[in-house]
């Protein structure tokens, strides 16, 4: 099915991206870095930056007021540290990622143990990790596209949470870069509008805001369009920042293993993503949410939806590695 034996891995992504200053990286499954060594293997060849796909976040961090486990984030940061890599880190306030124990806690209480658990984690890796994604998906879906209010943190700090999770990161680090992440606001819409919304007004308040992370969770088909870079033109505009923060792009397989047509255009989707960082002012970083197939969050969230990475369930290239791979050499 996948012609891999024609695709050149002798020169890494990460080797070809340094050549275009652009930082490339994907999400790790800190299960499988210890338990598969081909995993690392892959991921030191091809990568230069990392960003935990779960162990970074509140619920599997913060343990109690003031009690922290930092086990596993710092196997990432020492992973990081010994193949060159740099560091993201995600996410400091989610709504999907609040601890148990917290629900619980005081009302009252919450902000202060919030800026505590802030000033905590981005000052223990402070000069470590370069980016935070300080909160992650405010912004509800749909035409009205406005503050999520049912979110824990909405409910618990007040309307002008935001401002506060990066006043309060800045004061931990003033040196990382404080970015908003938010998912389907690539394109010119609702969502991306809100987003442009959100930030826009956050940097006219003076408040620490370095950049934008559009996750670019994209299913097969999807090719850049003007809109797409009509929108990153807008943030760049801001004087921010912006990064493909989690990109896959998802088929529909319903059992079956991917067909040579569903990975050409799969490939043509992320070249064509790989060029709108490349061409377009303010892209920082390309980031995949994974990178080979056996390890992603889309078949056990998207019921008969996968294959969605550069590499296959083998760890073999697929024209989608190919088609990045091109784009970094400009070819
Ligand atoms: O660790 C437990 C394991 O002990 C247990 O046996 C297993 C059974 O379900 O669950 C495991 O935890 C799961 C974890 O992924 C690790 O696989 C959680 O239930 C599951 O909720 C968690 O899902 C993650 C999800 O965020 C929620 O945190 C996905 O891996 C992760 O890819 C996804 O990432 C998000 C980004 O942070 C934000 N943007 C969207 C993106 C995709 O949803």
């Amino acid at each position: 099915m996948l012609n891999s034996s024609r695709i050149d891995v002798s020169a890494p992504l990460r080797e070809l991206a340094a050549l275009r200053r652009l930082p490339v990286g994907t999400c790790v499954d800190m299960a499988a870095l210890a338990g598969d060594p081909e995993y690392a293997a892959v991921l030191a060849r091809e990568f230069d930056m990392v960003v935990a796909e779960n162990a970074f976040k509140p619920h599997s961090v913060w343990m109690g007021p003031r009690e922290y486990d930092f086990s596993q984030t710092n196997r990432l940061a020492e992973f990081a540290s010994r193949h060159h890599m740099t560091l993201r880190g995600h996410t400091l306030l989610w709504h999907q990622s609040v601890p148990k124990w917290l629900r619980t806690a005081p009302v009252a209480q919450i902000p202060g143990l919030v800026r505590e658990y802030i000033h905590a984690i981005v000052g223990r890796y402070r000069g470590v990790i370069t980016v935070w994604d300080v909160v992650n998906e405010a912004l509800t879906d749909g035409e009205a596209s406005g503050m999520r209010t049912e979110s824990f943190w909405y409910k618990t700090l007040g309307p002008d949470y935001v401002r506060l999770a990066f006043t309060w990161a800045h004061e931990a680090d003033p040196d990382v870069r404080l970015f908003y992440n938010d998912y389907e606001a690539e394109d010119m819409g609702a969502k991306s509008n809100a987003v442009f919304g959100l930030v826009k007004e956050l940097k006219s308040l003076g408040v620490p805001i370095h950049g934008v992370g559009l996750q670019a969770h994209l299913i097969n088909g999807w090719r850049a369009s003007e809109d797409n870079r009509t929108n990153v033109r807008r943030i760049a505009g801001l004087g921010l920042e912006w990064q493909v923060t989690e990109a896959d792009i998802r088929m529909q397989l319903e059992g079956n293993p991917p067909s040579d047509e569903q990975v050409e255009v799969q490939a043509a989707g992320y070249r064509d993503l790989m060029e709108l960082c490349l061409t377009e002012p303010g892209c920082t970083g390309f980031v995949t949410w994974g990178f080979s197939d056996a390890h992603s969050w889309i078949p056990g969230f998207r019921k008969g939806w996968g294959a969605a990475l550069p590499f296959d369930i083998h760890f073999r290239p697929k024209p989608a590695y190919l088609a990045l791979s091109d784009a970094l050499r400009g070819c």
